[in-house]
């Protein structure tokens, strides 16, 4: 992998309570990274510790131990932060000020000179289609409206490095899918996007790689592709298979359902061909073969339940 646009080396995170010994231990040796110009999806059930990873790599706060390179830089570094644009999971606005104020506001708080914006401004209402509410004050928004707004502040500044914590949350359908359009485009610019996120199918579409936690703890993380390929079965659909094909050598490790219609065979893939083989020795006739390629919402259930 090229220079990591993020990189997590052993990070250990336990939160105390103030006033008292409970400690909560919010990750235990995560190790991951992020190649620039990918997307990347960092998965786990709730309370995994997505946010907090989030949180520590922005500098919010530290981590116990560990090593976090972000862009190149230590978490907080204002040289990293000039390059990034972040959308918190739980975030709030001034609720008196209209799009345009407050993507004026944000400019001037990183840094740059809002004044002749009102181009840039537009474009991106029209990106998260807010287009025609630039008099409407932010407390009178829908909560997907507040989402868009929220994604528009992230991007105003052309960030190399674009962090999502749960984008898609509050909106509808179509909502969501500018979202993931608009993740596309970054990925197409050749920006890195970093985004958590319950919605494993749509995810699916446009990550390139995978970050999966649980209760801390790193349980998976690679290429998307890799992943899936790794769970790849091939479906043979057959007719006149023999009853003792399950035990021959071909057999073992198959799945067999025996139906009216014909026998369904489930190999993996790398079997696929002495299979075929076998079953045309045997004078059977082969009907149908298709790759059957698992969703990274079976992979994620299967590696969290595993957990
Ligand atoms: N400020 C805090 N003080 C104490 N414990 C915390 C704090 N923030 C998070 N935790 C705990 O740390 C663990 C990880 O929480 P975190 O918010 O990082 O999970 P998450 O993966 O973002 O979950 P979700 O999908 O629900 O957003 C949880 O057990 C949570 O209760
Ligand atoms: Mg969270």
């Amino acid at each position: 992998m090229a220079a990591a646009a993020i990189e997590f080396q052993g990070v250990t995170k336990v939160y105390k309570r103030l006033f008292s010994d409970e400690k909560i231990a919010a990750l235990s040796d995560v190790s991951f990274q992020a190649a620039p110009g990918e997307v990347c999806a960092f998965l786990g059930p709730n309370g995994a510790g997505k946010t907090t990873s989030i949180s520590i790599l922005m500098g919010f706060f530290f981590a116990d131990s560990g090593e976090i390179r972000v862009l190149g830089y230590p978490p907080g570094d204002v040289r990293a932060k000039a390059q990034i644009g972040f959308l918190p999971e739980n975030f709030a606005f001034y609720k008196y000020l209209t799009a345009p104020k407050l993507l004026r506001l944000h400019m001037a708080l990183a840094g740059r000179n809002p004044a002749g914006s009102a181009g840039l401004i537009a474009e991106m209402l029209r990106k998260v289609k807010l287009t025609g509410y630039e008099n409407l004050k932010i407390g009178k928004y829908s909560r997907g409206m507040v989402q868009r707004i929220g994604i528009a502040q992230a991007l105003l500044c052309d960030p190399q490095l674009v962090i999502l914590d749960e984008p898609t949350s509050g909106l509808d359908p179509a909502g969501r899918r500018e979202v993931l359009q608009i993740l596309a485009g970054l990925k197409a610019e050749g920006k890195t996007v970093f985004l958590s996120s319950h919605i494993l199918p749509e995810v699916e579409q446009i990550c390139d790689r995978v970050v999966i936690i649980d209760r801390g703890k790193l349980v998976r993380a690679g290429r998307l592709e890799d992943m899936l390929a790794s769970g790849n079965r091939v479906e043979i659909a057959a007719d006149r298979v023999p009853d003792g094909f399950e035990q021959s050598p071909a057999g073992v490790g198959a799945t067999v359902e025996r139906g009216a219609h014909g026998v369904r065979i489930l190999v993996e893939a790398a079997r696929k061909r002495e299979t075929v083989e076998t079953l045309w020795a045997a004078g059977c006739d082969v009907t149908a073969m298709n790759p059957l390629r698992s969703t990274l919402e079976e992979l994620f259930l299967k590696e969290v339940d595993h957990q």
